[in-house]
């Protein structure tokens, strides 16, 4: 027979789940815009600036402008363009070009090399500081 409470509970709490993992993912995300944000602080803001409008200390040294990071997205129909700026960041797979004056991050970040203890290396803490700084970016979009 067709139990309506039964079938009540089981629903709310699917709902219950549902809206604690959003929670979950919410806190996450926001996590990572504060590591982001730290590291953007250490690592970019001298050129960027600290609101990554692109007039941060040294920009006026530089022969390329540092751009304006919160325009990304709109110099790109509205949309942000997650992956190029994951690869501008990391700078070790040629979507850079030559002479470009940002420090190669992806190598600056890694602390150690894959070995027999530690078969990863810094692989994953490099990838999550460069997505960290990406998402980031995505967040203080205009
Ligand atoms: C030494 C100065 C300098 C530092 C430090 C620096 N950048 Fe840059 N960045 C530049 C310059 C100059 C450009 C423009 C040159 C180019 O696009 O090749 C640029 C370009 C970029 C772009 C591409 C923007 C576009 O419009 O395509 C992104 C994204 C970016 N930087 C992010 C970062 C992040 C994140 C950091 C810190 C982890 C950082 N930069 C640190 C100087 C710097």
């Amino acid at each position: 027979m067709f139990r309506v409470e039964e079938n009540m509970k089981a629903i709310t709490t699917l709902f219950a789940c549902t809206a604690f993992g959003f929670l979950l993912a919410g806190s996450a995300i926001a996590q990572d815009a504060d590591i982001g944000a730290q590291l953007f602080s250490d690592y970019c803001a001298a050129c960027h600036g600290t609101t990554g409008k692109g007039d941060g200390d040294m920009a006026n040294l530089l022969t390329i402008p540092a751009p304006n990071l919160t325009l990304l997205a709109s110099n790109n129909d509205g949309e942000f363009p997650m992956l190029k700026v994951i690869h501008m960041i990391d700078g070790r797979t040629g979507l850079r070009g030559h002479g470009d004056p940002m420090p190669v991050f992806g190598r600056a970040f890694a602390s150690s090399e894959p070995g027999a203890d530690n078969p990863y290396g810094s692989v994953l803490e490099v990838r999550g500081r460069v997505l960290s700084l990406a998402m980031y970016l995505e967040s203080i979009q205009q």
